[in-house]
């Protein structure tokens, strides 16, 4: 069974997001595993941006990701790195579907309300990035009735 990391951005925090978000992954029928409401230091915001390192906005993106408190999680499901993406929309919000979490509540790309893993080896590692690789196993009954 496939576990994403999915992060609600200090935009989304700041714009009482967090429960329409969170919302939504459950509706979908993915099991919440983990989950920390944390101010995250410059180190880890390098670390786990790191494939952009080079990028012209990385310090933008480290100086945003690190402004205000995130909501970091593990989902879990069928398919749940695919399923959060497709949840989440496209990366640019102007260019994200309506229905979509960013083509619903995004307007900029520097603002795009969530994070998701892109592919089961950056959820892995951003998994262990995050928590340490530490998540909860435990039943839901309706379980069940979703895969
Ligand atoms: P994440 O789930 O946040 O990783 O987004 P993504 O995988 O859809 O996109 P990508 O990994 O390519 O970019 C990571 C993040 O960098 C994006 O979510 C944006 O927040 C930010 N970003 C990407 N392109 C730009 C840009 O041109 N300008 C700015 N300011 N931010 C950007
Ligand atoms: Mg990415």
């Amino acid at each position: 069974i496939e576990q994403t990391f999915v992060m609600v951005k200090p935009d989304g925090v700041q714009r009482g997001l967090m429960g329409e978000i969170i919302s939504r992954f459950e509706r979908k029928g993915l099991k919440l595993v983990a989950a920390r409401l944390m101010q995250v230091s410059r180190e880890l915001a390098e670390a786990h941006y790191a494939e952009h390192r080079e990028r012209p906005f990385f310090s933008e993106l480290v100086q945003f990701i690190t402004s205000s408190p995130v909501l970091a999680m593990v989902w879990e499901g069928e398919n749940a790195v695919a399923v959060a993406r497709s949840l989440m929309g496209k990366t640019n919000p102007a260019e994200a579907a309506p229905g979509t979490i960013r083509g619903d509540f995004g307007l900029t790309i520097g603002m795009n309300v969530v994070h998701g893993s892109d592919s089961p080896e950056s959820a892995a590692r951003e998994i262990q990035l995050w928590f340490d690789g530490e998540t909860l196993r435990y039943d839901k009954s309706v379980e069940v009735w979703i895969r």
